[in-house]
């Protein structure tokens, strides 16, 4: 991990600022570092170079309808795998090594995707709407305090009429270092 990018040596100054001027969230408070961070020694322990399982089997069960919104994507494998499958797919999140990565991947493949550094507490900045949100690891990582700001922060880039909560069911999130994954819960929230 590189010295410089921990939160405690904050320059104060925007041009130095990990954060770029966004407030650090509670993951990134409590471990010191910048989201960012989580790529320059190697993979993340949840990047697995492939999409998920879970994500995979939902979008060939036709999970992913319309404009989709990968909110926290990472290194882009969910994002570039929906995308593949003919689906207009925006990735975003705060980690700019992260999304260099999965640009590459995406001129590599030749995957037709947008990526954009964007925050997800902020995501009426992106004036557009969603039919679709993956979420994929991003809503687990913020505390009590963090969530209704993403949730008011995601009904501003999707329809306004009701939700509801169709299933919440127990599954798997492969990482790097579980021989069959982690324990995780796969929601499904569906307009009414
Ligand atoms: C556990 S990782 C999951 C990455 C990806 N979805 C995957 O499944 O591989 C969480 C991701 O959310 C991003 N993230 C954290 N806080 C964010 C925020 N406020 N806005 C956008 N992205 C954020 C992190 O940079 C990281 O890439």
């Amino acid at each position: 991990m590189q010295e410089g990018t921990k939160l405690s040596e904050r320059s104060g100054t925007l041009a130095d600022d990990p954060f770029s001027g966004r407030r650090p969230t509670s993951h990134e408070r409590l471990t010191g570092l910048p989201w960012d961070a989580s790529d320059h020694d190697g993979p993340a322990p949840w990047d697995i170079g492939r999409p998920q399982p879970a994500i995979a089997r939902l979008a060939s069960e036709g999970g992913f309808a319309g404009a989709v919104l990968d909110a926290g994507c990472g290194t882009g494998e969910n994002a570039l795998h929906v995308a593949s499958l003919g689906l207009s797919v925006l990735g975003v999140d705060v980690a700019e090594t992260a999304l260099a990565i999965a640009r590459e991947k995406a001129d590599d493949r030749g995957i037709e995707v947008e990526l954009a550094t964007a925050d997800a507490f902020r995501l009426e900045r992106l004036g557009r709407r969603f039919e679709t949100v993956l979420d994929c690891g991003l809503f687990h990582t913020f505390d009590g305090d963090e969530r209704p700001g993403y949730v008011a922060s995601l009904a501003s880039v999707t329809e306004h009429d009701g939700w509801n909560v169709a299933a919440i069911d127990p599954d798997r999130l492969q990482t790097r270092y579980h021989d069959d994954g982690a324990p995780a819960w796969l929601a499904t929230i569906k307009r009414i």
